[in-house]
């Protein structure tokens, strides 16, 4: 996605946020960083160095200590919960440990996302069956999630946040269960919500291989503190 950093505002700001879970475990600290719209960032660090910790301060799930968060302008902890809700409409999370609904099938896994938002059954039939084919999926669409293997499930959840084309997808270490052929499905699913929907994306990764030869923006948290500098400019390359 082209854009111009100097003029853009970022669609995401978090200013100074430190993250104290009780009773003095400092998750993040003192931590500023500014996401420009259509970039593709990656969150690196140590395991416990406070990377999903970021990513639930964005989608609401933990409050911080100290800090303000914007999201397109907006500061997140003064949302109402009518604000709250509409802002998660527009952002799709596939969480570390997955959250997906075991009894019922991939598919209603995946539709469930969309039929919130009022997508017509044929709209959701075409995106999920799109989803399924492109994460190498379809064979599963109609067993119970709980019945795949872990690899499949991180598939499922990946394709749930990305159902609605979310202004800004979070995604909690992707490809923790998968191989490199696989990886590679995820990190094509990542290229095209980028460049065909113009989606933010944030991954949250130690898996080095996805990373190592990005040129996209790497930021490394470091026991709760950003390595990287915080008006890092975001690179404007297109490939991986
Ligand atoms: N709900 C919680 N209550 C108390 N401490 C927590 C909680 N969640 C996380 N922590 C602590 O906060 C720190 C950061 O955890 P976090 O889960 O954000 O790390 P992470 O970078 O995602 O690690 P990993 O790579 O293992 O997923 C760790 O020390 C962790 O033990
Ligand atoms: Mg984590």
């Amino acid at each position: 996605m082209p854009r111009d950093a100097s003029t853009d505002k970022p669609l995401v700001e978090l200013v100074n946020i430190t993250k104290i879970y009780p009773p003095d475990i400092v998750a993040l600290e003192d931590v500023s960083l500014r996401i420009y719209k259509g970039e593709i960032l990656f969150l690196t660090g140590m395991s416990g160095a406070g990377k999903t910790t970021l990513i639930k301060l964005l989608f609401c799930l933990e409050t911080p200590t100290r800090g303000l968060i914007e999201i397109a302008g907006r500061d997140l902890f003064r949302l109402s919960p009518v604000g709250i809700q509409q802002m998660r409409q527009k952002i799709g999370v596939a969480y570390q440990d997955f959250r997906l609904l075991d009894k019922q099938t991939v598919f209603q896994n995946i539709a469930m996302a969309m039929e919130v938002t009022y997508a017509s059954a044929k709209e959701i039939r075409v995106r999920v069956g799109e989803l399924l084919d492109l994460l190498n999926l379809a064979s599963k669409r109609n067993k119970p999630v709980g019945e795949l293997s872990r690899g499949e499930q991180q598939r499922v959840a990946l394709a749930r946040a990305a159902a609605n084309r979310p202004t800004l997808l979070l995604a909690d270490e992707p490809t923790g269960n998968l191989d490199q052929t696989t990886t590679e499905l995820v990190i094509n699913l990542f290229r095209r919500l980028n460049e065909e929907d113009g989606s933010t994306i944030v991954v949250a990764t130690h898996d080095e291989s996805i990373y190592a030869k990005t040129e996209h923006r790497v930021v490394e948290l470091h026991n709760g503190q950003l390595a990287a500098h915080l008006e890092q400019t975001p690179r404007q390359v297109e490939l991986f």
